[in-house]
């Protein structure tokens, strides 16, 4: 959605943008590369997130301020730059494919991990606070609310008595659980829903959605604009109603229906990211795959997908490199959803 992004911002020189969500970087450098004397101020909650854009070369020199905050202290933040006009404020929501890859940060219900799922890692609730102390019945709202998971009560039910034999630690261990109170079979994996309403729930995400977007209208000159990509309906919902409201106030809203990345896009790019309404490129992850050589496919698809291998095994380099891509692509665009 850069092109997207770059069409509706129309930038131009010595104008200020927010970049809500710097993650890796890559939108607020697509900002800088199209205009390089516009000022981005950049907002991560995740400190690594921050520290790997710091180190990326790129940045150097550029006319970009790093704040490692929630974007819900964003007013107080430009205050103090002296900033109180915007030209732009930009949301790629939800978490990024470092901190879902990230084996310590328990993100992926795919890999063995702590139950964490905090973005900022200086905040107090953890997933396993949650799983491990809330009542059953805040459990099963978490999970219906957040995940919309039809199984809620049952799975919350089914934590509750887990945990009197022993503390619930591990993903895996969620895991376990919650496929256990699946009965139908789906493509789909069991637990996403749980996991998508858990890490909603550790790091307030609705609640912080809603309240920063009402303030975004404040700081926006006129003439200014607001982008988000959202990717689940939870979040769509709060975006579309809050434009709704602010459109009664004179606001214009831009896009009718949700935008998509173009066919071209998702063909040229293979790593395109599933939402309701908005397919997404994560450069990153393609450049990865992107490097797995023919003569060593086997290793390495072997770091890469682990035990999974055995469903490639067997096969020509071609294939297995081709299977590969097309599993990691499938992981990531269910742990999207
Ligand atoms: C989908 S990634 C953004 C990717 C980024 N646009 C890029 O091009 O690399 C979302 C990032 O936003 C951060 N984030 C999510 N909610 C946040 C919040 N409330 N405040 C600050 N950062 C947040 C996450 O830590 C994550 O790094």
């Amino acid at each position: 959605m850069a092109k997207e992004v770059l069409d509706y911002f129309q930038l131009k020189e010595k104008e200020i943008y927010v970049d809500c969500t710097l993650g890796s970087g890559g939108h607020s450098q697509i900002l800088l590369e199209n205009c390089p004397q516009t000022k981005v101020i950049a907002f991560d909650q995740d400190p690594a997130a921050i520290f790997r854009c710091q180190q990326n070369p790129f940045f150097s020199f550029q006319t970009i301020t790093f704040i490692n905050d929630n974007f819900l202290n964003f007013s107080q933040h430009l205050t103090a730059l002296n900033i109180f006009q915007v030209d732009g404020f930009l949301f790629d929501l939800g978490v990024s494919s470092e901190q879902l890859a990230d084996s310590k940060r328990g993100f992926s219900y795919r890999l063995d991990a702590p139950l964490d799922m905090r973005m900022d890692t200086r905040s107090q609730l953890t997933a396993y606070e949650v799983i491990n102390t809330y009542q059953q019945k805040e459990l099963a709202d978490i999970f219906w609310d957040y995940g919309e998971e039809r199984k809620a009560r049952k799975i919350a039910r089914k934590i509750c008595q887990a945990r009197q034999k022993e503390k619930i630690a591990t993903t895996q261990q969620l895991v376990r659980i919650v496929a256990g109170c699946q009965e139908k079979k789906t493509s789909k994996h069991p637990a996403r829903r749980v996991f998508q309403a858990l890490r909603i729930a550790v790091n307030q995400e609705l609640n912080v959605l809603t309240q920063t977007l009402e303030k975004t209208f404040q700081f926006l000159k006129e003439g200014g604009k607001i982008i988000v990509i959202s990717y689940h309906s939870l979040e769509d919902r709060i975006v579309k109603q809050m434009f709704r409201k602010h459109s009664k106030l004179g606001w214009q809203i831009l896009t009718k229906k949700p935008l998509m990345a173009s066919p071209k896009e998702v063909t040229e790019n293979r790593r395109a990211r599933k939402t309701d309404g908005i397919k997404y490129f994560r450069p990153e992850v393609f450049r990865q795959l992107e490097k797995i050589e023919l003569s060593d496919v086997e290793k390495q698809a072997e770091e890469l997908i682990g035990e999974e291998i055995a469903v490639i095994r067997g096969r020509t380099p071609q294939e297995i490199k081709k299977g590969v891509i097309e599993y990691i692509d499938r992981i990531l665009a269910e742990t999207y959803v």
